[in-house]
């Protein structure tokens, strides 16, 4: 059986850790939750699910995924990670922000880091990431994170 990455993401961060996973994982398909377009569960027994965090909250579409498809996920192989600007929170945002019957069933929750590239900003956006105390171009994608993740998928097969 494989592994199905789920994603959304919207400047790319997610979307780059949730390719960076893929290779580590070898038989994996990816999905972003984004692209209107419906995936079947059937051929997974492992689903990993990304997110980024925006004002404190995880991406709609995944959690409309998540929360659609919520009998079918809690029966397989589960995985959460995000990205997200406030490192000593992230893993408090995951929890919250996921349905808590998935954070309860979860193998491994991870945090990969993030991106913040001033120029790709809508203009909104840029407002208000002011916001939540960010001003300057960042990058701190985790690879390590990404790596112990995926172990913990590879080592339970
Ligand atoms: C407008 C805006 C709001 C954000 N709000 C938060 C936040 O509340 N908490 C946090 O940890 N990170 C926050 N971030 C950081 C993003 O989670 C981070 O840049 C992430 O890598 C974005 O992923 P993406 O490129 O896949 O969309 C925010 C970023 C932007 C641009």
């Amino acid at each position: 059986m494989k592994t199905l990455i789920v994603y959304g993401s919207k400047y790319g961060c997610t979307e780059e850790c949730a390719c960076l996973l893929r290779d580590e994982l070898g038989e994996t398909d990816l999905a972003d939750v984004g692209r209107p377009h419906s995936v079947s569960l059937d051929a997974y027994d492992t689903v990993l699910i990304g997110s980024p965090v925006y004002i404190g909250k995880l991406d709609k579409n995944v959690i409309q995924f998540c929360n659609a498809r919520l009998a079918t996920l809690t029966e397989k192989r589960i995985g959460l990670f995000i990205c997200a600007g406030e490192p000593d929170k992230a893993i408090e945002q995951l929890e919250a922000g996921f349905p808590k019957e998935l954070v309860e069933v979860a193998r491994a929750k991870g945090y990969f880091g993030y991106r913040i590239q001033l120029k790709k900003l809508s203009l909104l956006d840029q407002i208000l990431l002011t916001g939540v105390g960010k001003r300057r171009n960042e990058e701190d994608i985790r690879r390590g994170a990404i790596d112990d993740f995926a172990k913990t998928f590879l080592q339970e097969h």
